[in-house]
């Protein structure tokens, strides 16, 4: 019979002090920041939930990894283990290393896309989208459309719409598409997986035009996961049969192990096709490194060819999920509005419905944050109008973003079941005084991914005029 507790499977062998702080001092240190929490120094954050991207806890075996590291500049042992690794679980036939997944974006982006090229995917992750609209391509959201309903809990809501790229190809024609990509999960619609028969699906259409398809693998490890929990005949196979089969259905694929890599750095991009492998590879020696290295020392590509592995592990994927998803259970059913059903990596929530008091021009989702912070040193995101509200440079005026989320993402075997019941406490008791809560205006920013370093001041009271 199986425990009805699930905890974390393993146990602690080296500890790293988390600050306590008073509610004077977070005051001030908001203050200091402008009220934007990536100007706050992280000793001055108690959990931080910003990112789940290379903020991992490495296991003893790799910290054994690292000191075996082989740091010869061609040919290091490291790197065929690596490389032994990446083709036994993802089983394409070129390997690139590279420094973190946006390297191998731009490598890939630079070698298949032209102006006027467009490039679907289920979403675009800002740092894709980026890569290839540098290149003066398009690149295209086709989530189906649950995937856009924070309420709605179809399983698969990281699915792509097939009818939808079928359209796409006829409208454009295949020569304008160099590929299209699957973000496995959907970090951008949620964290939400993709099941494997929408995999093949849109792997048939592609392979019926003739386009190649590509995986951000980023997820890959919780992606196999969910497609095991949810999805009919998957039940009794192993994560790692079920992420062989999900890449043998594409040509490619662009990956941070700063995510299911369980590493703190790097990435690589992988594909079968040896033509595209050269051209690439002569872009890889130009920006990240030899062949062998890459962007990586040989250290962390020792860390990678287990990480890979542990990130696969059962025991660990069943617990990573089920502890994503009991925060997100707790919160809701207070009635703290969530996008559902919960992600792999993290638990976004609806600041839009949280604060309808504050209009999205005075930014609701950074109001919840900065309150986060200030009740209990927690520091998330804003995934909204300050992430993603457009400025007219002329006129001043702003549009808001589609929706209002703040992320909390979970670094992996970071923090414990006690942690997470903290974080749920916080949460709650802002939930319990919303209503007294105001937005914020920004001050100052810069011309574009204002987000990072832009200063905010607290609103004391609603504007009546600003838009939703
Ligand atoms: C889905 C997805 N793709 C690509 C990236 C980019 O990876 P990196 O930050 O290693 O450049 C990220 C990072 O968060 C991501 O979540």
């Amino acid at each position: 019979m199986r425990m009805k507790t699930i905890i974390e499977p393993f146990r602690i062998k080296s500890v790293e002090p988390i600050h306590m702080t008073t509610r004077e001092q977070r005051e001030a240190h908001l203050a200091a920041a402008g009220y934007n929490v990536f100007l706050l120094r992280a000793d001055d954050v108690l959990i931080d939930l910003l990112t789940d991207s290379g903020t991992a806890a490495m296991s003893a075996d790799q910290w054994a990894g690292i000191i075996r590291g082989d740091e010869s500049y061609a040919g290091s042992s490291s790197w065929y283990h690596f490389e032994r690794a990446v083709k036994d679980i993802f089983g394409f036939t070129h390997v690139l290393p590279t420094h973190q997944g946006r390297a191998a974006e731009r490598i890939l982006f630079a070698s298949v896309c032209k102006k006027g090229d467009v490039v679907p995917s289920n979403t675009h992750f800002d740092t894709t989208r980026a890569n290839i609209e540098f290149m003066g391509a398009e690149a295209v959201d086709l989530v189906i459309p649950e995937g856009r309903v924070p309420s709605s809990r179809h399983p698969f809501k990281g699915n792509l719409d097939v009818e939808r790229l079928g359209e796409l190809i006829r409208e454009v024609g295949k020569a304008r598409i160099p590929l299209c990509m699957l973000t496995v999960t959907n970090n951008s619609g949620g964290g939400q997986p993709v099941s494997m028969a929408n995999v093949r699906a849109v792997s048939a259409l592609c392979r019926e035009h003739g386009i190649p398809l590509y995986i951000d693998a980023c997820r890959f490890a919780e992606n196999a996961w969910f497609i095991r929990t949810r999805e009919e005949g998957y039940g009794e196979k192993s994560p790692i049969a079920i992420a062989r089969e999900m890449f043998a259905l594409a040509d490619g694929c662009t990956m941070s192990a700063k995510k299911d890599g369980m590493a703190n750095i790097g990435g690589f991009l992988a594909t079968n096709d040896g033509r595209l492998a050269r051209r690439e590879t002569d872009l890889l020696i130009l920006t990240e490194g030899f062949p062998t290295y890459g962007g990586m020392a040989g250290r962390d590509l020792e860390a990678i060819a287990e990480g890979l592995y542990e990130a696969l592990d059962e025991d660990y994927l069943r617990y990573r999920i089920t502890s994503t998803a009991y925060l997100g259970d707790h919160i809701s059913k207070e009635g703290v509005p969530i996008v559902q059903p919960p992600g792999g990596h993290a638990i976004y929530i609806d600041a839009a419905a949280f604060f309808p008091q504050i209009p999205a021009l005075e930014l609701p989702g950074q109001a919840l944050v900065v309150e986060l912070y200030r009740e209990a040193g927690i520091r998330s995101v804003e995934i909204g109008t300050l992430m993603f509200g457009r400025r007219d440079p002329e006129t001043g005026r702003e549009t808001p973003a589609p929706s209002e989320l703040v992320r909390l993402a979970i670094p992996r075997r970071v923090y414990t079941q006690s942690h997470v019941d903290y974080v749920v406490e916080a949460i709650l008791s802002v939930w319990r005084r919303r209503a007294a809560v105001r937005g914020y205006r920004i001050v100052e920013q810069a011309p574009f991914l204002r987000h990072f370093t832009a200063r905010l001041a607290p609103l004391s009271a609603p504007v009546k005029a600003a838009a939703r």
